[in-house]
């Protein structure tokens, strides 16, 4: 049995160690100075207060970006010193951020304990290595980001930190192989256990899907298959989902390898940085060498989000989720009997409404980011629920869910060819086509603009708000760039009033909706590292199926010029064409 001490280290606050959207994210630059993590975690802890840490077993690994380890380290002596009695450990330190709120929620330790929470080590989809991004966030006890009450607490303490408690004579902890390891001390026990990353989120996914249907699917000489987790933490899963219990092709994965700075790529799962699986799938540049897969579909750094491909065919998020739920129980058994609701944040294109309308379920809009869907499923309220940046889930846990959504949709193409693998396909592309049919089509887009200087983003914010004051004033700028776009009724600055727990966030975004059901959404980025990154939305609804057929960014050009002219965004930040389009 290994002795510890505790020490208090004297420190001063760090500006700016508030969390946004989803947690701490910062240069590694930044995470390395000394006490900068250190004050972190310490806020943290104390916002949780004594009575939650004491005897707490906390989960704490991540997405296996560079610092991440150094950081287990310094999280662990630091857990061992303010009383936590255990620290459970991925190993390698690689947990998904979907399998770090299914270790909470179900796993049972070697000695019969259970998580109450957990660090998550993740910059998700931001880009990793030493010149990049690093990240921190707390999860609670239902699997979910902390809330914001818990969140503006750790921000207050960061900012009168005057010192933090490690164990500094700790060892470090071998995390590469599973175990546990235990030590003593001042006040007793604390122990950490290493172990496998993968199977409790598998068995969880087993217990949701029919896999022996996906199974048949993926052993369909018609039925090809492509997996991109852009060397991201779903590669520490995919191979043993997709390849061993699932039969595909060892060939059908790509950047599978988990590695600290994802390539050197942007482990963002969406048209631009997933360049290599656009490819494969017959939506890059050029005509690829092979005949593209059926169904493809890429991760981010944590695997928390998703995009579905088909043949020469991409599915919006938007498009996904409301795909997802109308055929949820048909297609997955742990929704056979039945959806609570359905949820999607505000930007988020209202196909699920549509859906949600004709099946006569309980429909939520909340504003962006997942913690806001987990106390409408901590109440029942809400099983199914996506958002347009390429995240979509279920109550199985309290996270998005990266690989949930690509067994969601090989469930629904098994389910649509259950009878039929021996003659065409259904693909990807007619699903969702059908689906345009039956429910009306969504013409979807995303512009952002990165790295875009902070004031001009803020003024740009300021000049919206006051102008959606006026709808004469809109509907005259509007009518003066495009007659042909429809008229604005109703524009506000969006607030959600939490229909669980009554708390109201407001500053959402700005919408204009129009009297065709189209709506322009202009929002501030959450996520970001470095300067402001502005997203515009464009959404356009079609019911005629013929007019559903149609290309989207000529569908949607009008409404893009009225969006450009309207928030005079050239003129604001020196842009005259968008980073990314999604
Ligand atoms: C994270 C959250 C999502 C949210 C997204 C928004 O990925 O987990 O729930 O939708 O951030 O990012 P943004 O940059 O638009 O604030
Ligand atoms: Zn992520």
């Amino acid at each position: 049995m290994v002795l510890f001490n505790v020490s208090r280290v004297d420190t001063t606050p760090f500006d700016g160690q508030k969390p946004g959207t989803s947690g701490l994210r910062k240069k590694v630059k930044v995470f390395v100075q000394p006490h900068y993590l250190h004050n972190f975690v310490q806020a943290t802890f104390n916002a949780l207060t004594e009575e939650k840490v004491r005897g707490a077993t906390l989960v704490v690994s991540g997405d296996g970006r560079y610092f991440s380890k150094e950081a287990i380290q310094i999280i662990t002596k630091m857990s061992a010193a303010n009383g936590v009695r255990r620290v459970w450990v991925g190993q390698n330190g690689l947990l998904s951020t979907p399998a770090v709120s299914a270790v909470i929620r179900e796993r049972v330790g070697a000695d019969g304990s259970k998580a109450t929470g957990a660090f998550i080590l993740t910059a998700s989809h931001n880009p990793g290595g030493p010149d990049e991004d690093f990240g921190i966030k707390y999860n609670m006890e239902n699997g979910g980001p902390a809330p914001e009450g818990i969140t503006n607490k750790i921000y207050e303490f960061t900012t009168t930190i005057k010192e933090y408690l490690i164990a500094a004579d700790l060892p470090d902890v071998d995390i590469t192989t599973t175990g546990v390891t235990n030590f003593t001390g001042p006040e007793g026990p604390f122990d950490v256990e290493v172990f496998d990353s993968a199977s409790d989120y598998i068995k969880l996914m087993k217990s949701i899907f029919d896999f022996e249907s996906i199974k048949k699917l993926l052993s369909s000489p018609k039925f090809t298959f492509c997996y991109d987790a852009l060397h991201g933490v779903a590669g520490a899963y995919a191979k043993s989902i997709f390849v061993d219990e699932l039969g595909a092709q060892e060939s059908s994965l790509l950047n599978c390898t988990p590695k600290e700075d994802f390539g050197g790529g942007h482990p963002d799962p969406n048209l631009t940085y997933a360049k290599e699986l656009v490819a494969r799938l017959g939506l890059g540049k050029s005509e690829p060498q092979d005949e593209p897969p059926e169904f493809g579909a890429a991760a981010d750094g944590d695997a928390d989000r998703n995009m579905i491909l088909g043949k020469r065919f991409f599915v919006t998020p938007s498009d996904s989720v409301a795909i997802i739920a109308a055929n949820a129980v048909d297609a997955i058994p742990y929704f056979s009997s039945g959806l609570k609701g359905v949820a999607r944040s505000m930007p988020t294109s209202a196909a699920l409404d549509v859906v949600a309308k004709h099946l006569n379920l309980k429909f939520f809009e909340v504003p962006t980011g997942w913690k806001f869907f987990g106390n409408l499923m901590d109440a029942g309220l809400c099983s199914v629920c996506g958002e347009e940046s390429f995240g979509t889930g279920s109550d199985h846990i309290r996270e998005k869910d990266g690989i949930w959504a690509v067994l969601a949709w090989l469930s629904i193409l098994a389910y649509k060819n259950k009878d039929k693998l021996e003659d065409k396909l259904v693909t990807v592309e007619d699903i969702v086509r059908q689906h345009w049919a039956t429910y009306g089509r969504h013409y979807y887009t995303r512009y952002d603009y990165e790295n875009v200087d902070a004031g001009a983003a803020k003024e740009l914010m300021a000049y919206l708000v006051k102008l959606q004051s006026s709808l004469s004033e809109v509907n005259e700028i509007i009518n003066g760039v495009r007659s042909d776009v429809s008229k604005v009724s109703h524009a506000d600055e969006f607030e959600y009033k939490d229909p669980v727990d009554g708390s109201i966030s407001s500053h959402q975004g700005i919408r204009y909706l129009f009297e065709d059901g189209s709506r322009l959404i202009f929002r501030l980025s959450g996520t970001g590292s470095e300067g402001a990154t502005i997203r515009l939305y464009i959404e356009q609804y079609e019911k005629d199926p013929a007019k559903i057929g149609r290309l989207s960014n000529e569908a949607l050009a009008p409404l893009v010029e009225v969006a450009l002219k309207l928030s005079k965004m050239e003129e604001f930040t020196g842009r005259s064409a968008p980073t990314v389009i999604t």
